[in-house]
């Protein structure tokens, strides 16, 4: 690091307690010199992408949250299986649900070739979330940089780690709070639902027999459900089938807390925020306040995006997402 070689004639004491002090931290301009074009390259491949296919902006913002919320943002979700890594790609949640890997494979391919060895995967993805979000509408917001990659990932910790929607909210809060984030994170964090799309199975449960009761989810819009059924028959070759997670799913927008106003949030997980004073009381102030919402949304992913980094001399910067160096 740059940092280090400066100082590398002051006794070592001072190397490490300077580097604790300067080169351990993210910083808005870490790779102002290195890699002046970064910005420029990641934004052109999310562009591509979402022209290419609208929902990616929605999976590359999901693929960054469960970057993130397992064991820190570290890039260990885009590694693949190997004889000695069971990785988190094939964990529950993940498994032919997250997306986006080509996208990020794409961008890392055009950093190296305008920076080699210098450009974390997991920076790609953050700036790739970022960029998703505000090409789709939403606010842009500086994200501190120079997160290195991790060596290793963790399937199990990945099935532990993130949240599922079936789960109550008190459960998904601490998941959260496990991470340094806080109850309004996982409101304004879960507005990223306003663009994207959910399989059947991860919400069907609400549509015939909802907890054994032989009926849906009585907290589910009556219209809504008419269409659900329909898209999700009770049957099992329905399970993969997509629902929109927001009616404006390709706009980032606060339509989806004005959504839940009206009971219309697609998974369970989304319209129990209704089901507590305080989550709602937040719901109401982002669906009556359209500015603040995005606002805010930039400041949880800045948050949530520093939450477990490795920085200065740990981990490494991968040549190739999918593999350890
Ligand atoms: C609060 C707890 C959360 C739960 C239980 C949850 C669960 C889910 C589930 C089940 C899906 C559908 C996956 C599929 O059908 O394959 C989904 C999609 C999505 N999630 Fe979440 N999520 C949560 C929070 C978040 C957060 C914090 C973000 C980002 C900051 C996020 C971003 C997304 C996006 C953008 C999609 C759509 C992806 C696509 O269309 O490819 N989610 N989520
Ligand atoms: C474009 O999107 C489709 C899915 O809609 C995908 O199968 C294809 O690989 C994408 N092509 C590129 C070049 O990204
Ligand atoms: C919620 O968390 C509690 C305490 O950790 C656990 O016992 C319970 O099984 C969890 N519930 C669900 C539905 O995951
Ligand atoms: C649907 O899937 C469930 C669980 O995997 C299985 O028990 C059931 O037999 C399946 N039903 C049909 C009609 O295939
Ligand atoms: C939540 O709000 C409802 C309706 O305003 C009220 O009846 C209930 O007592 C409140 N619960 C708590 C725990 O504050």
């Amino acid at each position: 690091m740059k940092h280090s070689s400066e100082l590398s004639w002051l006794p070592c004491f001072c190397i490490l307690f300077c580097g604790l002090l300067v080169s351990s931290q993210l910083d808005y301009r870490f790779y102002d010199n290195a890699c002046p074009t970064l910005t420029k390259l990641v934004r052109n491949g999310v562009w591509s992408a979402i022209a290419n296919e609208t929902r990616m902006a929605a999976s590359i913002l999901r693929l960054h949250f469960h970057d993130c919320l397992v064991d820190g943002c570290e890039g260990s979700v885009l590694l693949d299986d190997t004889s000695t890594i069971k990785g988190e790609k094939n964990a529950l949640p993940n498994r032919n649900s997250v997306r986006g890997f080509e996208v990020i494979d794409a961008i890392k391919a055009n950093v190296e070739k305008a920076c080699p060895d210098t450009v974390s995967c997991t920076d790609i993805l953050t700036l790739a979330a970022r960029e998703a979000v505000f090409l789709t509408g939403g606010q842009f917001y500086a994200v501190p940089l120079g997160r290195r990659d991790g060596l290793s990932a963790s399937q199990s910790a990945a099935n532990e780690q993130l949240p599922t929607p079936l789960e109550p909210l008190e459960n998904i809060t601490a998941k959260f709070t496990a991470k340094g984030l806080e109850m309004k994170d996982v409101v304004v964090l879960s507005g990223a639902h306003t663009i994207g799309f959910a399989q059947c199975f991860t919400f069907k449960s609400r549509l015939f027999d909802f907890g054994g009761s032989g009926k849906p989810d009585p907290a589910l819009d009556t219209s809504l459900l008419q269409n659900l059924q329909v898209t999700c028959p009770n049957q099992n070759d329905s399970n993969t089938k997509l629902a929109a997670l927001d009616t404006t799913f390709d706009k980032f927008d606060n339509n989806y807390y004005k959504n839940l106003i009206s009971n219309s949030g697609l998974l369970q997980s989304d319209q129990a925020l209704m089901g507590d004073n305080r989550t709602a009381e937040m719901v109401m102030y982002y669906s009556k306040y359209p500015f603040l919402f995005p606002r805010d949304f930039g400041v949880s992913m800045v948050k949530m995006a520093s939450t477990g980094v490795l920085t200065g001399q740990n981990g490494q910067i991968r040549k190739n997402c999918r593999a350890v160096n």
